[in-house]
């Protein structure tokens, strides 16, 4: 009988864990007073979003190992691997973002950030305030109405993006017997020690 040997390794710091489970409730927030007309707590929730992504995409290039966008931004040839081997149903498994996780992570956290820029932009042009409002003052009619357009649009996207987003855990979390939803409460993963996972 194989003894197997288990081990706890830490892998989402608190900041990668708080602003993930933050952008979610914001997000949801978000749309909520889109859709019931609450404006002034609409932008109030639009800015904390833009700050988180500030500071997640600072983290990215100076926070812990698996934070950081070098630690999952993967090859072309690497995601196709790994989605070959997937089809398989035998991935390798990546302690941090897997190849093609790493990429729904970085379009995903693209698509928030046209949100957040589309949306301060309106915030200046349709209600003539915020950051932009000295430099933005002059915009016609139709530009504003092009990134109400563009904002609209990339909400449409996110929800694809999201159900990628939410698929993906759900079959990577099957094929790799693992929670990932708890590790992104927790911060910590089981590893196998035996199987050399990485
Ligand atoms: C990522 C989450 C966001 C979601 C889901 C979202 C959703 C929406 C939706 C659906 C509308 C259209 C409402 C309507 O006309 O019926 C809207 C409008 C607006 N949003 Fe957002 N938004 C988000 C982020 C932001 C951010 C970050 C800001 C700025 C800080 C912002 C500022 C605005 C403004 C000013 C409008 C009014 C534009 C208009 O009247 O056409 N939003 N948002
Ligand atoms: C109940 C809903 C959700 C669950 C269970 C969930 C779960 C997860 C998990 C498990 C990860 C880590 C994936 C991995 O191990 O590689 C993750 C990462 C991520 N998720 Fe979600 N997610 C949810 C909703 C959302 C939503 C609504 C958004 C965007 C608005 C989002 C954006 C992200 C981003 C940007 C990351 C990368 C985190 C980072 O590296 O900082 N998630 N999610």
């Amino acid at each position: 009988m194989t003894e197997h040997t288990t081990t706890q390794v830490k892998v989402w710091d608190g900041l990668v864990r708080g602003f993930h489970w933050l952008m979610l409730l914001a997000f949801v927030a978000a749309y909520l007073t889109s859709q019931f007309g609450m404006q002034q707590t609409h932008i109030l929730i639009g800015y904390l979003i833009t700050l988180l992504l500030i500071v997640r995409i600072t983290w990215g290039f100076v926070g812990s190992q698996h934070a950081r966008f070098s630690d999952f931004i993967a090859t072309p040839a690497a995601v196709w691997r790994y989605l070959k081997a997937s089809f398989r149903n035998d991935p390798p498994h990546y302690l941090g973002h897997n190849p093609a996780g790493g990429w729904m992570v970085l379009v995903l956290m693209g698509a928030l950030l046209l949100m957040a820029i589309s949306g301060v932009i309106l915030v200046a042009v349709i209600e003539f305030e915020g950051p932009l409002l000295g430099l933005l003052s002059g915009m016609s009619d139709q530009w504003a109405y092009r990134f109400s357009e563009l904002h609209e649009w990339v909400l449409d996207l996110l929800w694809l993006l999201i159900a990628g987003h939410l698929l993906g855990v759900v079959v990577a979390s099957i094929q790799h017997k693992e929670n990932l939803p708890h590790a992104m409460v927790t911060g910590y993963k089981t590893i196998n020690k035996d199987k050399g996972k990485q």
